[in-house]
């Protein structure tokens, strides 16, 4: 992929998320030689910091989170000595000339041929307002160089939300340019997901209702709601991880085969399967999608607190911390197909996977070691020990003919010859190049919106739907097992 010159424009710079992840994943690609000769990074925020103090703190996110955090601090500060800083106050119009000089500035030292990417990591609130701001300091015009604009997640807080701020994008930017960030997408495993299926003979044929019996897709988080309890509170686990991050996996695992590796011919596949996502009906609603709320608990001698105990939480809060589902999709491929899907925080361990459960030989003939339920499961772990591993039957040694599950098992790990990138350094990577394939469309954000906005409805009118308390450490709601059909079949607990 080619990258030309440009610049990278941080707005909310002084916030985590250019702390933890953005700047370390430029870090990272000045260290693999992937960025251009002209380029820097601009960031923008309130708070009132000179390049040096903001360069120091970046030189501290790079120790602590980048790949190359063990890099020679004389290899740190030469990346540095390409990242500035101004303070602005982002609400007033006027202060973005402020941008614009700066940019100008920059343009005669680094040789940027006037291509920019302003990326938004700040509070959603701000994200209508400033597209409106650059695009009033000419900032969105691409007559001189490339303009893209990088929107970081809640991409809206409902369907109404999402699709006004589509709208008002659209105002100033083309949907081009426009990069709607899911760093899920970003995840090498994820990616994997379509290789896996379309780059080898033998799974495509199975993946369909014929051989498969149910497909389950975890999220799962040890940690709390740490301190983004202020966010996490007006979001909840079907806005923060399903709406957005577990749909992407769904469209990756259901979709049709892209004619060809192309943005508009993967987008159009994904989008396809979100607009034949079944409607939740009432009793859908009421039986098919469980929500629940960590509580207190001690685990391994350690004291964990409630949800409702946590920092700028709500003590009466109704928020999930906890969502597992039930749906399906109505097309050729997955007709009666059931598809879970469950994410929590809290829960014993952090987890994310996807598993294709396979429906059984048509005959039992042979005894199964006990206890085994000799399931035919295809497991991507998406995290951690990214790989893949199949469940399969095979004998006993000895007399008889005893069967057991065995694992065939990859760890890309093994493949210690390839360096894998991180999910922002590759989304990055991409948005400078200009291959938005892994971001989403706006039309297919607004599908994912309409499918979960019942629940929220539901959630939000409806006081008698339950809120399920679960203890700390543990794996959810005990009646989210009754939501997988068959007696035999069970949520999987991976360790
Ligand atoms: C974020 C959510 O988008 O994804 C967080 O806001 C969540 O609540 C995180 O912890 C999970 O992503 P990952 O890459 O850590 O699995």
């Amino acid at each position: 992929k080619k990258v030309v010159n440009q610049a990278l424009v941080i707005f909310g710079a002084s916030g985590d998320l250019t702390y933890r992840k953005l700047i370390p994943a430029v870090f990272d690609l000045y260290m693999n030689e992937s960025l251009p000769k002209g380029f820097a990074v601009l960031g923008v925020s309130r708070s009132s910091f000179s390049d040096s103090a903001f360069r120091q703190k970046m030189k501290k996110g790079i120790q602590e989170f980048a790949h190359y955090k063990d890099a020679k601090p004389v290899k740190i500060d030469d990346f540095l000595s390409k990242v500035f800083y101004i303070s602005i106050d982002t609400q007033k119009g006027e202060e973005y000339a402020h941008v614009k000089a700066k940019l100008a500035e920059l343009e005669s030292t680094f040789q940027l041929d006037h291509n920019y990417i302003f990326y938004l990591s700040t509070p959603p609130s701000l994200y209508s307002l400033i597209p409106k701001y650059l695009y009033g300091q000419g900032l969105t015009l691409q007559h001189s160089g490339f303009r893209r604009i990088v929107i970081e997640k809640p991409f809206g807080h409902d369907l109404e939300s999402a699709q006004k701020l589509n709208q008002q994008l659209l105002d100033f930017f083309e949907e081009d340019q426009i990069y709607r960030i899911d760093h899920y997408l970003g995840k090498e495993t994820v990616q994997n997901l379509m290789v896996t299926r379309f780059g080898n003979g033998i799974y495509e044929p199975l993946w369909n209702r014929r051989y498969i019996q149910h497909v389950e897709i975890t999220a799962a988080e040890s940690i709390g709601v740490e301190d983004r309890g202020g966010y996490y509170d007006h979001a909840g686990a079907l806005r923060d991880m399903i709406q957005n991050h577990l749909l992407q996996v769904v469209s990756l695992v259901a979709m049709e085969p892209p004619s060809k590796i192309s943005a508009d011919d993967i987008r159009y596949e994904k989008m396809k399967v979100f607009r034949a996502l079944r409607p939740f009906t009432k009793l859908d609603l009421k039986n098919n999608v469980i929500r629940g709320q960590y509580t207190e608990a001690t685990v391994r001698g350690k004291q964990l607190k409630g949800y409702r105990e946590e920092k700028d939480v709500k003590k009466t809060s109704r928020t999930e911390t906890y969502v597992a589902m039930k749906f399906f999709i109505d097309n050729w491929r997955w007709e009666g197909v059931p598809f879970y899907l469950r994410t929590g925080k809290r829960l014993p361990t952090r987890v994310s996977e996807i598993v294709i459960h396979f429906k059984p030989s048509p005959t039992r003939l042979f005894k199964q070691t006990e206890g085994d339920k000799g399931e035919n499961l295809l497991i991507l772990r998406i995290h951690p020990d990214e790989g893949i591993l199949l469940k399969t039957g095979m004998k006993v040694p000895g007399s008889g003919y005893e069967m057991k599950s065995v694992n065939m098992d990859f760890h890309y790990s093994e493949l210690n010859d390839h360096y894998i990138p991180g999910a922002y350094e590759r989304l990055l990577t991409d948005c400078m190049a200009g291959d938005n394939t892994l971001y989403m469309q706006g039309v297919a954000v607004e599908e994912t919106w309409k499918f979960v906005q019942p629940i929220l409805d539901y959630w939000e009118e409806d006081k008698d739907a339950p809120l399920h308390g679960y203890p700390a450490g543990s794996w959810g709601p005990d009646c989210a097992d009754d939501l997988i059909d068959g007696k035999e079949n069970i949520w999987r607990y991976p360790c």
